[in-house]
This record gives C-alpha cells, structure tokens and sequence, in this order.
C-alpha cells in the first residue's frame, strides 16, 4: 500500500469508502462535512492508502490546537480513519495509523487526538484514552428560570470568525480548561456558515445551538462565558426555546458551571463518548502544557516508545511555576517507567495510583505527579 495526501480535487474519491465505514450520507451532508473539512483539504492533510490503483485507506489529520490547563498545544486531529471492508484485517489500518503519527511529527504537533471506534489498534501504537465528549440532557424550563440580565449578544457570521476563535481561546485560557480543541479561522468561517446552526456572540462568551429530535429538542454544540454574567445570558437564550423544546441536550464539561445554575439537580442523563491521546513529542507536549502554578513535582523518567523512538530513553522530568520541562537525562536510581499510553493517560491527568494499578506506570516515586498533571479533559468538538 502506498499512502499519499490527497488533493482538494480528489475530495469525492474518499465517499465511497466512507460510506461502507460509518454509512452513507446525503448530498447535502456530504457537501457540509466536506465543506468544513476544506481547510484540511486544502492544506494536503487528507491522506489515502493505493493498492492495484484503487483507494484502500484513508484519515486525516486535521490542524488544531488543544487546550491543557488553560495552554493551547499544537495538535493534529485524527479523523476519517477507513479500510476498505473487503481488505480489513490483514494490517492496513495499522499501517496507514503507523504512517499518520509519522506525519503528525513532521508537522509539528507534539500532540494527537481521536475519537476511536475500536481500541484495540491505537492501543497498539501508543494511544490511550485520556477524555471524553459529554452530552448532558437538562430540561428547557430549568435553563429558562435561570436569572439573567441582559448582556449585548449579537449574532454571529461567518465573518466573525477569527472573533469567535479569539473569545473561545479567551474562556479556554482563563479557565484553565483541559481537552477542548481550538479550529483556526478558515474551519469557524465553515462552522459559522452552517445552516441551521444558530450562533451568538458576546464580548466574553459564545452559543451555538440548533433543532433537534424532529425540532421538539435543542441542542446546544457550544456554550462558553468567562463571566457569570455572560454565562447566565446566554443559557437564558436557550431557555426561552422552553415553550417550543422541552429538552436540551447540551455538550458541556462535567465542571461546566451551567450544571450549577439550576435550582434542582438530580437524576442526569450523560452521554460520553470517548477520546484517545498520544503524545507525539514528548519533550514539546510537556513543555507547551499548562500546570497549576502552586504545584513543584519532579522524577526521573525512563520511556520507551517503539513507534517514536525519539521519545525512548532517560528523561528527567521537572514542573515547577506553571511551567514544565522533560530534558535528556544519564538516568540513574530507580526511575519511573512508562510506555507512550501511560505517558498519553499521565498527560491526560489520569492519576498515577490508576496508571500504576492498570499497569501503564511501573516503578519510581510518581505521586507528586498526579497533581502536576491533573485534570478532567473535555471536548465540545467531534471530528
Ligand atoms: C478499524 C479499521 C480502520 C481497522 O482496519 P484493519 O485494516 O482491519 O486493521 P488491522 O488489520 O491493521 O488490525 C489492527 C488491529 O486492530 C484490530 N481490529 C481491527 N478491527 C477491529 C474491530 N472491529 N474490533 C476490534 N479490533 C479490531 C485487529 O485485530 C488488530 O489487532 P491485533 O493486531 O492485536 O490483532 C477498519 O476496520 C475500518 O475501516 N472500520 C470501519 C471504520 C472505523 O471503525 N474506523 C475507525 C474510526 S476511529
């Protein structure tokens, strides 16, 4: 099999088999997903598998950014991973995955990120789930008593783009959040520009929403505010659907503080889907990631990762002021042992008493880390 990137031209070649993996989609879904994905089609980022002519394999590595405490890191977004059913099974799909964290090292992105239908092949080469999607269902007349003033919100277009992406990275950062992933300007002018997805902008916040569940539902696909005010403005625009739409499916972290505004909170339905990470530099990912400013831990680090070698060896890894650093070390004592998965989930903010216990961490002193790394990564996007 050889794997080349596609041209934006060649975009239809990858329908079919796209539609033997997860189903077919209409004309006009197509042309919306597709329409989306140009910035990754554009930049050759769509890549295909050729064997006897035909297209066998194809994923794409979408540019992003990931936020970790509050930090945006260089991320590639693995998404579209297929295999032609008549020739799964007899090792393309890792090969093609092989071939794919190549790429995502030559373009920089010390980090990767994907939705895994099966587990099993990206175990293999290195990922490891680290976060999830979360859709919580709350009712509309919850969200419509929430006491709000009233805050300038204007709607929002595709030319409003880069001022989406800025005011969404705002909240990130000041948040501290961990998981959520930042679109460059040309993917919000797509998002933007889709039909039936109603968006709001404020000085300090953002919503998206749309109908759903034959438009007796709403669902909101985004809302974030670095204010209470702005956050109560917001969620009180939803609210008012609540004559129209009894619920409101809403992709929210856990710690989302709408979860906290209500005045009853009991039984709650949450949908997660899950997510994988792999650290794909280790030295950069640990480097550009944010850290609780109040937390010193250290530990020498001996890594072995078979697929990017240039992880593998002694590290000594130090965080101290927000900062951390994971430089080559001699190695000596009883250093703490990981593979690429525990290093992903340790990344993730998976705590070290789990990794120890799952056999991804094995010897060393490694507790101060838990804190260092903590955290309850989200996400708001699916790719
Ligand atoms: C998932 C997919 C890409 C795997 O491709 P493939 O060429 O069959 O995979 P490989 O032959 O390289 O197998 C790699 C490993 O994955 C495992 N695997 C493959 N398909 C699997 C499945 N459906 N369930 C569980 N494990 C699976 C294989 O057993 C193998 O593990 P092993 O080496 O430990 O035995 C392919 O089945 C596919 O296109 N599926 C439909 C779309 C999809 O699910 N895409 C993934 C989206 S994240």
């Amino acid at each position: 099999m050889e794997i080349r990137a596609l041209g934006a031209d060649e975009r239809d070649t990858v329908r079919d088999n796209g539609a033997r993996a997860f189903g077919p989609m209409p004309d006009e879904a197509w042309e919306r997903s597709a329409e989306a994905a140009r910035p990754t089609w554009e930049a050759g980022r769509w890549f295909a598998g050729f064997d006897g002519g035909g297209i066998v394999a194809s994923g794409a590595l979408h540019d992003m950014t990931q936020w970790w405490h509050g930090r945006a890191v260089s991320m590639a977004g693995v998404g579209g991973v297929t295999v032609a059913p008549e020739e799964r099974g007899r090792g393309l799909g890792r090969r093609l995955m092989t071939d794919l964290l190549d790429r995502c090292a030559e373009f920089g992105h010390p980090l990767a990120m994907l939705y895994p239908a099966t587990t099993r092949i990206y175990r293999s080469l290195g990922w490891e789930h680290a976060g999830a999607q979360h859709h919580i269902d709350l009712p509309a007349e919850a969200l419509r008593t929430i006491a709000a003033e009233r805050v300038p919100v204007r709607r929002a277009g595709p030319e409003d783009a880069a001022e989406v992406a800025a005011v969404i990275g705002r909240v990130h950062a000041q948040a501290r959040d961990s998981g959520p992933v930042g679109w460059g300007e040309a993917r919000w002018r797509g998002l933007l520009a889709q039909r039936d997805d109603y968006a709001y902008l404020a000085e300090d916040g953002f919503l998206s929403y749309r109908w759903a569940e034959g438009n007796t539902g709403l669902e909101v696909s985004r809302l974030v505010a670095s204010s209470e005010r702005t956050l109560r403005a917001l969620w009180a625009i939803v609210g008012t659907g609540s004559s129209t739409a009894k619920t409101v499916r809403a992709c929210v972290s856990p710690l989302d503080p709408v979860l906290w505004l209500p005045r009853e909170r009991e039984h709650e339905i949450v949908h997660r889907t899950q997510w994988m990470l792999r650290v794909v530099d280790a030295p950069a990912a640990i480097g550009t990631r944010g850290y609780p400013p109040g937390v010193t831990a250290g530990a020498p680090l001996l890594i072995d990762d078979p697929q990017r070698p240039a992880n593998s060896g002694h590290w000594r890894l130090e965080i101290e002021g927000g900062e951390g650093r994971l430089e080559p070390s001699a190695g000596a004592g009883d250093p703490v042992r990981l593979g690429p998965r525990g290093l992903s989930a340790l990344y993730a903010g998976v705590p070290v008493s789990t990794l120890r216990r799952s056999g991804l961490l094995q010897g060393g002193d490694a507790e101060a880390l838990s804190p260092a790394f903590a955290a309850t990564p989200f996400s708001l996007d699916y790719f």
